[in-house]
């Protein structure tokens, strides 16, 4: 019988106390949420080459006009500037991608950031496509539907990662009230199928 069990209902536990090791830890749900952030701004970024008619300002791709940072006038300033956001989102769903395989304990959120990482990949390809195709509707399209995909799954990782959706197991596993979770409430539970997503409240 676990140690656990005979401790009073409602005995306070010092906060952290039996805390689920599997549950996200606070530092990566912000970083999930501050992705999907960067995600939006990339996006809006985005349309505002599409408004600007910048798509051209910059001719050649990866580099803009043979340089890493060509002077920001005109609508090269959109242009350029959604390139650097995008590096810069880009890089954010590596590292996103990188701590997920390594901390997270659910398979189906580990997979939905490696997609997310190969989402960000193609829209990075497919913007320099766009540029060096001379904007082809086809390519230009492309791009802008894998940009609200690539938002909806960095959304979906983060959505995954936070305190939201828990399941009545996650509430017993860690109460609001920082009580001590009684591991056979937890195993009953999970026998009787509810599904055990490590999003407890104080953990
Ligand atoms: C995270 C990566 C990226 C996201 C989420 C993203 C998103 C977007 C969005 C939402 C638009 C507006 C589409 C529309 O309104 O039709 C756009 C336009 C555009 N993006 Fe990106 N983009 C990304 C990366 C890049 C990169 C790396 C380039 C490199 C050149 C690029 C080049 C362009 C161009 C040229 C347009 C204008 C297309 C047109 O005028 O038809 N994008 N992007």
């Amino acid at each position: 019988m676990n140690g656990a069990s005979s401790i009073a209902p409602g005995a306070a536990a010092s906060p952290g106390a039996m805390a689920c090791p599997a549950a996200p830890s606070a530092a990566r749900r912000r970083f999930a949420a501050l992705v999907a952030g960067f995600a939006l701004l990339v996006i809006f970024a985005g349309a505002q080459v599409k408004s600007h008619q910048a798509g051209l300002a910059v001719p050649d791709w990866p580099l803009s006009y043979g340089q890493w940072m060509p002077p920001m006038v005109g609508n090269i300033f959109y242009e350029h500037g959604h390139r650097l956001v995008a590096a810069t989102v880009g890089l954010l769903t590596l590292a996103l991608a990188l701590w997920t395989a390594r901390a997270e304990a659910r398979r189906g959120v580990r997979r939905l950031a490696w997609a997310c990482l190969a989402a960000v990949v193609a829209q990075g390809l497919l913007g320099g496509l766009t540029v060096l195709l001379l904007l082809p509707p086809s390519v230009s399209i492309a791009h802008a539907v894998l940009a609200q995909t690539y938002f909806g799954l960095v959304t979906w990782v983060a959505f995954a990662v936070s305190r939201t959706g828990r399941t009545v197991v996650d509430m017993a596993n860690g109460p609001v009230q920082r009580l001590r979770p009684f591991p056979e409430t937890i195993a009953l539970l999970e026998k009787l199928g509810a599904r055990n997503q490590h999003h407890c409240v104080s953990c």
